[in-house]
């Protein structure tokens, strides 16, 4: 019997992908190791470190991490993890502070990662250096305010390299404001009992709106606005597994996009804004950054879906059967603040975990992890659009990307 996970037959225009992948204990440790130490992968915004010796701390691919912006003001990914014994330096998931103090000794580290203060030093010899024990500072790289950390002491691409086309994406991104974008404080921590996987892929999946999100999009009627289309729009593959499905601009985008359900109050304002754009950037570009709704997948576990408002989603395993989910929403630093308000709304009741459509997905790719226990069936079809030269944002050609690459990982194929 074939074993291979994902199989793809270019004359049969078939895509499938075996449910092993989801579901087995072995894959998902695999990919531990083959996916997630050595990829690049997403840490958080530079704006979530805005000062001196700001910092957050939080978890990417299963390792305890710090991003801190040194009394140098350079952004730095440390390792949590104290050089003495191991415990974390740091247990706060965000704060200010010109040292860390390890809980367990007291070894002190400043925030530029050097050790500082060593209680009782003479207990050790004279070949105790207090510069051998600094903490451990994994690469970080920053792409348009992105950070992003390796694993991999051999990783051989940059990291614009390994965005590959996604770097457009992160483009239409940030010149959404002419002084920069930031994360509005606060992050949503959820889950789901389901492989992180079935995320990445529903987050990309425009085929299901109408049918899952009914309640949300008879509501978004009932308000005059126009829930997203379901033909137009394409997907595109944008290499190293990262893709993403854009639509045509037809839904509300409170940065310069109006539409009734916004009200007429904020109108003039967003239609200035607006104009602002065709001047900074000619007609065509103006309408892609401000009017097209996208989702953006960068492989392995982060998405962006900028539509009604800018949601960053960092989807990381737990095991084969359950994922965490961190969420913020992303938005221009010089937001007129009642349009910041419209945005923080739309973020929480349709993107955020408590709103009109992220259950739906959370409870359905509960349900597809539940549906894969009947192992009678082995393959879950992804070839919807291998039919079109240019597929549409209803087909599946982005979560085709994602698995080639994983595929290729998991095989030991590509090198990084
Ligand atoms: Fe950190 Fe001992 S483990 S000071
Ligand atoms: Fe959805």
């Amino acid at each position: 019997m074939d074993d291979r996970i994902v199989v793809e037959d270019l004359e049969q225009l078939s895509f499938r992908v075996d449910r092993r992948a989801y579901t087995d204990d072995a894959v998902a440790a695999a990919e531990m190791t083959k996916i997630f130490d050595r990829c690049w992968l997403y840490v958080g915004h530079e704006s979530e470190v805005p000062e001196l010796g700001s910092y957050v701390s939080r978890d990417v691919g299963s390792r305890p991490v710090v991003m801190s912006r040194g009394s140098d003001g350079k952004i730095r990914v440390f390792a949590n993890s104290c050089t003495h014994r191991g415990a974390l330096i740091c247990s706060q998931p965000s704060g200010q502070a010109k040292s860390f103090r390890c809980p367990y000794h007291d070894w002190t580290f400043s925030n530029q990662g050097d050790l500082v203060g060593v209680p009782i030093p003479d207990g050790y010899g004279p070949s105790f250096r207090k510069a051998d024990f600094g903490l451990a500072q994994h690469q970080s790289e920053t792409y348009r305010g992105f950070v992003f950390v390796t694993f991999d002491p051999e990783q051989q691409r940059t990291l614009p390299e390994y965005l590959a086309g996604a770097t457009d994406y992160l483009d239409l991104i940030d010149d959404q404001s002419e002084v920069g974008m930031e994360v509005i404080q606060g992050a949503q921590l959820h889950g789901a009992r389901a492989n992180w996987k079935l995320m990445m892929e529903n987050s990309v999946d425009i085929y299901h709106f109408r049918a899952l999100h009914k309640r949300y999009v008879s509501y978004m009627e009932s308000l005059g606005s126009t829930p997203p289309r379901r033909r137009g729009g394409f997907g595109s593959a944008l290499g190293l597994g990262h893709g993403a499905n854009e639509l045509p601009p037809a839904a509300a985008r409170p940065l310069a996009y109006w539409t009734p359900m916004f009200g007429e109050e904020v109108r003039p304002r967003i239609e200035a804004t607006a104009a602002r754009f065709v001047e900074r950037f000619g007609a065509e570009r103006a309408e892609r950054i401000t009017g097209t709704n996208r989702a953006v997948l960068i492989f392995p576990n982060l998405m962006i879906i900028d539509a009604i408002a800018i949601t960053i989603r960092k989807i990381d395993p737990v095991g084969a059967g359950q994922m965490a989910i961190t969420s913020v929403a992303l938005a221009p630093k010089d937001e007129d603040p009642d349009i910041r308000e419209l945005r923080k709304s739309h973020y929480l009741t349709f993107l955020g975990p408590a709103g009109f459509a992220t259950p739906d997905d959370i409870e359905i790719v509960e349900s597809c992890q539940r549906g894969y226990l009947n192992r009678t069936v082995r393959y879950s079809d992804l070839s919807r659009g291998m039919n079109k030269e240019v597929p549409e944002t209803t087909d599946e050609l982005p979560a085709r990307e994602f698995w080639r690459q994983w595929d290729r990982l998991m095989r030991d194929e590509e090198s990084r």
